[in-house]
């Protein structure tokens, strides 16, 4: 139980690591979450820092909820609790950040890494629609909602097991409560649509 319990805290400490305030520290010499949005992730990256970047950022956050998964994997096998618990573990330590004071992103692009290892084709189908959704408003926020919402609903759908079930569920609530401003933001249609530029402080 302590190795699980270890892969676990080592996955909340990958989570941790925000590529989109140490881009933005080493390319600007800034810290992002003082432009745009004020969010520590690839859309924000994208507003401040423009595309090659963004890119860079949401694979690397991506990679890491895949990375925690797998290391879940190893410790307690595949289908296992652990599994699932390392994957929310990245999540947290993506919005929760140890290293730069608690204050990360909204974790949706290690989301998709982790409910992609986890569940491949309801997080597919989920993305397909959250993407067409992007086209269609070019609200970002609004398709990484619909993502999250959409995910456990195909996991009823298509078939699921507990913990990733849980892990679905646990997400969105964590994502909800994260774009609790953007949320708003669409409600009054001020929110920020994609490929628009930063124009400064948030
Ligand atoms: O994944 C984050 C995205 O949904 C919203 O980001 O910067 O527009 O608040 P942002």
């Amino acid at each position: 139980m302590v190795f699980e319990w270890i892969t676990i805290v080592v996955s909340y400490l990958l989570g941790s690591i925000s590529f989109s305030v140490l881009l933005a520290k080493l390319l600007k010499g800034i810290d992002i979450r003082q432009y745009g949005s004020g969010n520590a992730g690839a859309t924000n990256t994208l507003r401040v820092l423009g595309k090659g970047p963004a890119i860079l950022v949401l694979a690397l956050d991506v990679a890491k909820g895949i990375a925690a998964v797998w290391l879940g994997v190893w410790s307690g096998g595949w289908g296992s609790w652990v599994a699932a618990v390392c994957g929310v573990a990245a999540i947290v330590g993506h919005n929760w950040p140890v290293y730069f004071h608690f204050r990360g992103g909204k974790g949706i692009a290690t989301t998709i890494g982790v409910m992609a290892t986890l569940c491949f084709f309801p997080a597919l189908y989920a993305g397909i629609i959250a993407i067409l959704s992007i086209f269609i408003t070019r609200y970002v926020s609004l398709g990484s909602l619909i993502f999250v919402a959409l995910t456990p609903l195909f996991l009823l759908l298509t078939g699921f097991t507990y913990p990733v079930l849980w892990t679905s569920l646990i997400i969105a609530v964590f994502a909800f409560w994260r774009h609790r401003s953007n949320i708003v933001k669409i409600a009054q249609r001020r929110e920020n649509k994609i490929g628009t530029k930063a124009k400064g402080g948030k």
